[in-house]
């Protein structure tokens, strides 16, 4: 099983990280029997398992119940909780109860975005023992104030905003950072600047590691198609042939069989 110690050991030996999303029980048991390094309960299922437009709609109580039943199905696996939407926001104390709350759950670290008012915060849930990934370049719960899904820290001056960011988190303790959606060159330069790795999605091959969510590699969404996605199935039309497969077997009559039913 990885661990913090892991995350750092495997950049010094220039070995890939691999994460990928999961939010329910079935699917965390397939991904406990892979060689997947970690499992992200991300903040993306209020869009992926409950239909909002945005991670804005991710509450407490939803990441509790999914990391629950994750942590239930993947008991081999690093397992990263998100900090919801302004759970980090609203002081001290709130914010430890939220952190509380996920690693009761079953998490073995958490994730929080942005840095500009965390890395106090993020000192203080180190010193206290829990790990904290950190979350830069596109922050889709800062999706209202950076107008859109778009590539970030593309102009010299953001980048450079984001270098620093970068090393403010690994300075407050953080073990691990998620780029999202950077040019390759920004993704290689803060993955070289820093001595804790990154994990991109959207910023290249050059990061320590790539995160995908579950659902988008399986194809589930066949109109979802970023440029930074790899579909590695075609699980829509699967699905699909499957239930009308069923549908039609029924209206048939052709199922059950006697095999099938109960003498
Ligand atoms: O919530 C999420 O799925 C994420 C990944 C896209 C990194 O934060």
């Amino acid at each position: 099983m990885m661990n913090v110690q892991a995350f750092t050991k495997r950049k010094q030996q220039q070995q890939k990280i691999s994460m990928v999303t999961c939010y329910d029980h079935w699917s965390a048991k397939i991904l406990n029997e892979t060689q997947i390094d970690c499992i992200l309960v991300g903040d993306s299922l209020a869009v992926v398992m409950h239909g909002f437009d945005s991670t804005v709609h991710a509450t407490l109580a939803m990441m509790e119940l999914h990391v629950a039943a994750v942590a239930r199905g993947a008991p081999e696996k690093f397992i990263i909780a998100d900090m919801p939407f302004l759970s980090c926001s609203k002081g001290l104390e709130p914010a430890m109860d939220a952190v509380q709350s996920l690693m009761q759950a079953g998490a073995s670290a958490i994730k929080i975005e942005g840095d500009k008012h965390q890395v106090d915060l993020i000192e203080h849930i180190v010193e206290a023992g829990v790990p904290v990934m950190g979350h830069l370049g596109l922050t889709p719960q800062s999706i209202h104030s950076l107008g859109g899904h778009r590539v970030q820290a593309k102009a010299e001056k953001s980048a450079m905003r984001l270098f620093e960011s970068a090393s403010r988190l690994e300075q407050a303790g953080c073990f691990s950072i998620v780029l999202e959606c950077v040019p390759n060159k920004v993704g290689d330069c803060v993955t070289k600047r820093l001595s804790i790795p990154t994990i991109g999605i959207g910023a290249g091959p050059l990061t320590d590691g790539q995160v995908l969510v579950l659902h988008d590699l399986l194809g589930v969404d066949q109109e979802f198609s970023p440029r930074f996605l790899r579909r590695y199935a075609n699980t829509e039309n699967v699905i699909a042939s499957a239930v009308s497969h069923f549908h039609e077997d029924v209206v048939a009559q052709d199922y059950p069989s006697l095999e099938e039913s109960y003498g």
